[in-house]
């Protein structure tokens, strides 16, 4: 199997263009952020403590996380319901980087992370998929933009939702969730000793796809050679 792992911070673009390489590639895109704010989601849903690693941790025991894949790409279930909406909030954001900090979290989503990646040649973004998830992937791209391009492409994103939020409030939360995910004991956000860096800031999307598929065959064909 093939597996180019992306890993980057929140709006860096990552998502739209993982999931447009790997259509290119005849792929299938996981989003494994999306793993993390379903079981954000449900603690918020339960009333569950966020702040306290061990009732998270205990909870987890009512939590099932499933991914299927549709025409419009990856849907997420949580215990069987379909969530993938409700999972695009601005408060499911700050709480799955809460959550995400906790290790049994993480050891929780990781079997499935690894089994559709064992199944399927693979697209997976997230933060630690080429250091810790998928770290025999034959690609590996840290996929960057400068904080106040990432925040104002997610205040585009969240406007374009209807969602009344103000540019300063999207950039102060991407510079909270970047140095919660940086600065975690478990799973810190940063780059593989192997990975490809490639930031797109000022870059237009087309241009960031182009340049990250040709990343892609440039690895491909040297993992060709003898
Ligand atoms: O990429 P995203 O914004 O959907 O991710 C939501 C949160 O989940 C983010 O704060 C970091 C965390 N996350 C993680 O810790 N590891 C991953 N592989 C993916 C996401």
């Amino acid at each position: 199997m093939i597996a180019v792992a992306i890993d980057g911070p929140a709006g860096a673009g990552k998502s739209t263009i993982a999931r447009r390489a790997a259509a290119a590639l005849g792929f299938i895109y996981v989003d494994t952020g999306a793993l993390y704010r379903t079981v954000a989601l449900f603690m918020l849903r339960s009333g569950v403590d966020l702040a306290d690693a061990e009732k998270v941790t205990q909870a987890l025991h009512g939590v099932n996380v499933d991914v299927c894949y549709a025409e419009d790409g990856q849907h997420v279930l949580l215990n069987g319901e379909d969530v993938s909406t409700q999972i695009r909030t601005p408060e499911v954001s700050m709480s799955a980087s809460v959550v995400s900090a906790i290790p049994a979290v993480r050891r929780f989503l990781f079997d499935l992370q690894l089994s559709l990646a064992h199944k399927n040649n693979v697209v997976m973004d997230g933060r630690d998929i080429g250091t810790v998830v998928l770290p025999w992937a034959q690609v590996k791209i840290f996929l960057t933009a400068s904080p106040e391009e990432r925040a104002r492409r997610r205040f585009e994103e969240l406007q374009a939702k209807g969602e009344s939020v103000s540019y300063e409030q999207v950039l102060e939360d991407v510079r909270r969730r970047d140095d919660q995910d940086a600065n975690r004991a478990v799973a810190p956000l940063k780059p593989a000793e192997d990975a490809v860096l490639l930031d797109t800031t000022g870059f237009e999307l087309e241009d960031s796809i182009a340049a990250l598929l040709e990343i892609v065959h440039t690895r491909l064909e040297e993992e060709k050679e003898p």
